[in-house]
């Protein structure tokens, strides 16, 4: 078969992506080796930056983010003894949604059904080839065990953090950027009341901690851990002894409940860059991978595809020779933003493992600093809610 755009990686970036396109009049196929059940039983994080929102509901995916989201005016920076609010609205006159990434994905993956999308789950032997011709090709076996190649004018790789396609570009011609941080996240799902009408972001001697949300009767919190942590040996008691230590440092007590679900989530920061090898685009996290703090990652992957359905437009519809380029650079820049945001409020409120008593007392300066003067708080506000594209 032949198609215009097909896109490695049914995730939320390769499915927006889609959508988009097929709104321009341009026709894809999207891939994923993981079954659409699997990708909507993986808990990912739960905040929508604004214009993530509008671009939900604005392209007419779904205006369930309204209806099933919860509206977030700031959240608490908490330390030294206290809770300290961040009030987005009164900054920077902008919220943020609470509406987890799973839904995100199951709304996407609706609507190419409803628009008739051609969209195959459960695929496996995925392969590119071609990349530098006017017809690069995707290969792969569907479900049902039969091999497919798909010839397209484009190819893009918003296949996620174990990308295949980031590894076609010749070493030659990459670069890759690299932090690892010497802690890891410890995410749990709990049947509770929320403990907090806002999120609670939570320095600690014991290390970090973060309070969020789902519903009425389940939420989401997260505790700094070591990297190599093994969630067995924590039992629920043990979990919440250690997340009521964190944050009742800062006056909070968390309201407790069945806990539901524990893993460990990665922690690092990388990007690849260029975004562009002949006719193979990345986009999200193929391309570029942030710490969960500050949950800029599939807002990052959002992004990116807003601009690369626009860029592609141009490209396939006017023939503009530089379309593809300038998407990378666009979407490079708003990727290092994120980059820094994300490390900043990582290194600002976790601890280190060797942290000495300066380093400590620094970062609650830092804090300090932040909430205590409008210009340090807006800018936070406004890196959180989300910089205007
Ligand atoms: C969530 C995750 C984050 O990384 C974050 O900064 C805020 C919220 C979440 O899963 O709800």
């Amino acid at each position: 078969t032949t198609t215009e755009v097909a896109i490695v990686g049914a995730g939320p970036a390769g499915l927006m992506l889609a959508h988009l396109l097929q709104r321009a009049g341009i026709d894809s196929v999207a891939i994923d080796i993981r079954t659409r059940e699997e990708i909507e039983n993986t808990h990912r994080a739960g905040i929508l930056e604004q214009d993530s929102v509008r671009l939900l509901v604005d392209s007419g995916v779904s205006d369930r983010v309204h209806r099933d989201g919860y509206r977030h005016d700031g959240i608490e920076l908490a330390f030294g003894g206290a809770g300290h609010r961040i009030d987005f609205q009164g900054l920077v006159g902008a919220s943020t949604q609470l509406y987890p990434q799973t839904d995100v994905f199951i709304d996407l993956a609706d609507a190419r059904v409803r628009d008739g999308g051609d969209v195959r789950f459960g695929v496996r032997d995925v392969s590119v080839a071609d990349l530098t011709t006017d017809r690069p090709v995707m290969r792969f076996t569907d479900a049902e065990g039969v091999a497919h190649e798909v010839a397209a004018k484009v190819l893009v790789g918003s296949d996620g953090s174990r990308s295949i396609c980031r590894h076609e570009f010749p070493e030659a011609l990459r670069r890759q950027f690299f932090r690892e941080y010497p802690f890891a996240w410890f995410g749990i799902l709990c049947e509770a009341p929320p403990s907090s009408e806002e999120l609670i972001y939570s320095h600690s001697d014991r290390g970090f901690a973060l309070i969020s949300q789902r519903t009425e009767s389940l939420q989401r919190m997260y505790f700094q851990c070591d990297p190599r942590e093994d969630v067995a040996d924590w039992s629920d008691d043990r979990i919440w002894e250690e997340l009521q230590s964190r944050v009742g440092a800062n006056g909070y007590v968390l309201k407790e409940g069945a806990i539901t679900s524990r893993t460990v989530l990665p922690f690092r920061s990388f990007v690849q860059e260029p975004l562009r090898h002949g006719n193979l685009v990345l986009a999200g996290d193929a391309a570029h991978t942030v710490p969960p703090t500050g949950a800029k990652g599939l807002n990052l992957a959002l992004a990116d595809v807003r601009v690369l359905a626009e860029e592609l437009e141009r490209h396939l519809r006017s023939g503009a020779a530089d379309a593809l380029d300038s998407y990378a650079e666009r979407a490079l820049q708003r990727v290092w933003r994120a980059q820094h945001f994300s490390y900043w409020m990582t290194t600002m409120l976790h601890r280190l493992p060797d942290a000495s008593d300066f380093d400590v007392r620094r970062q609650v300066g830092e804090l300090t600093s932040i909430v205590s003067s409008t210009a340090g708080s807006t800018y936070l506000a406004e890196g959180y809610t989300g910089w205007p594209s």
